[in-house]
């Protein structure tokens, strides 16, 4: 079968924000003890800080610009103030959302200094579940306030004078879903959020607030909430966040991979809205969407995975990952390409052991087919992202109908020249040689290309590491200046052309 991908760089959505390349650690399960932050590993795998080194060169070539903390669910019952201060004077706590004991011995301090050590910028949640505005503009004061104030000075006193300039702050969490500590009415939230936003604002002008949209597109209140949210705080908050797990609970690849068209819908839904109340509002602002948990998650999302029995890191969320989720991942960040004009900041839930593309033992990391497509997109998505037209055949998906077997996006450096195409072939049963042809530039050079494929349930295990991972990927240019390659079925490819 053939496709051909038609590319060109006049016709793009604009500037890539590559805080779409972010991640998200809450406390949760081992996300924090035992996966960033482990003092006494025994196999000398931490730093003068306690945290753990292989993870943190798992994590580098994933170049994560932002690393939203602490929750999640967890924040929405969170007291910031536990988690400062001496060690051995921080309070052991139950956590609400995850019942699981919190010894606090990783707390605000311990994230900016890891964010440091990652080279990442924090981007907070704030407790609006259980906690007010105040606590939040506390919280705010503590993290970017110079020296002269009581949380400032509580900071320095901590050891850390300087200001941590954190610009990034999520008002609450998912505070549209039952489960949450907190749980409201959009009218409620919004209140809160707008309170908190301008209490926030009101110390430092500087930051940019993003306020809780829908957690998925199963609630009933799906977009009427994210509306409600968005009419009230319009003047108060920069984003809208969007969340959304996939799953595969019906065992049907052929419709599991076909899910690129309901994240397409997801982005396309908040255009919309924010258009709708843009003009309801009579409004020059914009307001983008900060899609800042994404993943597959669904093995794990039994009440079990969930309770923590009260223990210290209990094994939560340690979700296994194959093949087929790495294609649907690599669909996620393609869809946010596509619509980097809507899309600014997208978090892939989680990083470590928790629903997660790294998980660790004592001894070491296992990285899981899910972390390839987020490095390819990190280390090749640059410059402007093109908005590529895709001739295709199409697949039957199950309930979802005819969908084109080819999800594909672009991006185009400037400065470089440099193309990067990023390809799902959604077919498993049937290879697709591609055409990609590029309308107003000459390839030069095909710099790399490389594939990621196998059985869909393939994955990585401890005994067996290294059964999923990229391979080289075979690329030729033709006569006529085109790029040809064939992509096995249920393959995720990605193509770096030198352009001139
Ligand atoms: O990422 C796991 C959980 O999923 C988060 O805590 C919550 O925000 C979402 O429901």
């Amino acid at each position: 079968m053939t496709s051909t991908i038609y590319l060109d760089t006049h016709f793009n959505v604009g500037k890539i924000d590559r805080r779409i390349f972010g991640g998200f650690l809450e406390h949760l399960g081992r996300a924090v003890y035992e996966g960033v932050y482990d003092p006494g590993n025994e196999h000398g795998l931490v730093d003068e800080n306690g945290f753990r080194t292989d993870v943190l060169d798992a994590l580098r070539p994933m170049g994560m610009p932002v690393v939203r903390y602490p929750g999640g669910n967890f924040v929405s019952a969170y007291n910031w103030r536990n988690g400062i201060g001496p060690r051995d004077k921080r309070p052991r706590r139950p956590d609400f959302a995850w019942r699981s004991m919190e010894s606090n011995q990783f707390g605000t301090d311990e994230f900016m200094t890891w964010c440091k050590a990652i080279k990442t910028e924090p981007m907070m949640a704030v407790n609006l579940g259980t906690a007010s505005g105040t606590d939040a503009a506390e919280l705010l004061e503590y993290c970017n306030m110079p020296t002269g104030t009581l949380w400032a000075d509580q900071r320095a006193a901590n050891g850390h004078a300087e200001p941590y300039n954190v610009k990034l702050w999520c008002l609450g969490n998912e505070m549209d879903g039952p489960w949450q500590a907190g749980h409201v009415p959009a009218g409620v939230y919004a209140q809160r959020a707008r309170e908190a936003a301008a209490l926030m604002k009101g110390l430092d002008k500087s930051i940019e607030t993003i306020a809780c949209g829908s957690s998925g597109r199963e609630m009933s209140t799906y977009l009427a909430y994210d509306r409600e949210v968005l009419e009230h705080c319009w003047d108060h908050v920069e984003y809208i966040s969007a969340h959304r797990y996939s799953n595969n609970r019906r065992n049907d690849c052929a419709w599991f991979l076909a899910e690129g068209v309901e994240i397409d819908r997801v982005i396309a839904d908040y255009a919309g809205l924010l258009d709708y109340v843009r003009g309801v509002k009579k409004s020059d602002k914009r307001i983008y969407v900060s899609f800042d948990e994404w993943n597959v998650w669904y093995k794990t999302a039994t009440p079990a995975d969930m309770d923590g029995h009260w223990t210290d890191a209990p094994r939560l969320l340690e979700e296994q990952y194959n093949v087929e989720d790495a294609l649907v991942c690599a669909q996620y960040l393609s869809a946010f390409l596509r619509r980097a004009d809507v899309v600014k900041i997208a978090c892939i839930a989680q990083i470590v052991n928790v629903i997660a593309p790294i998980m660790t033992r004592p001894d070491g990391v296992l990285i899981q087919p899910t972390y390839y497509p987020l490095v390819a997109f990190a280390q090749h998505a640059r410059g402007i992202a093109l908005t590529p037209t895709v001739q295709s055949p199409s697949y039957t998906a199950g309930e979802r109908g005819d969908v084109p077997v080819i999800d594909a996006s672009a991006s185009f450096d400037p400065v470089s020249g440099d193309v990067a195409v990023f390809v799902v072939n959604r077919d498993v049963k049937t290879p697709q040689t591609i055409t990609i042809r590029l309308a107003d530039r000459t390839v030069d050079r095909v710099s790399a290309s490389d594939v990621l494929t196998g059985e869909p349930k393939a994955t990585n295990t401890w005994q067996s590491p290294e059964q999923v991972h990229p391979t080289q990927l075979t690329a030729t240019i033709t006569a006529d200046g085109h790029v040809l390659l064939a992509v096995p079925g249920g393959a995720f490819a990605t193509i770096r052309l030198r352009t001139s």
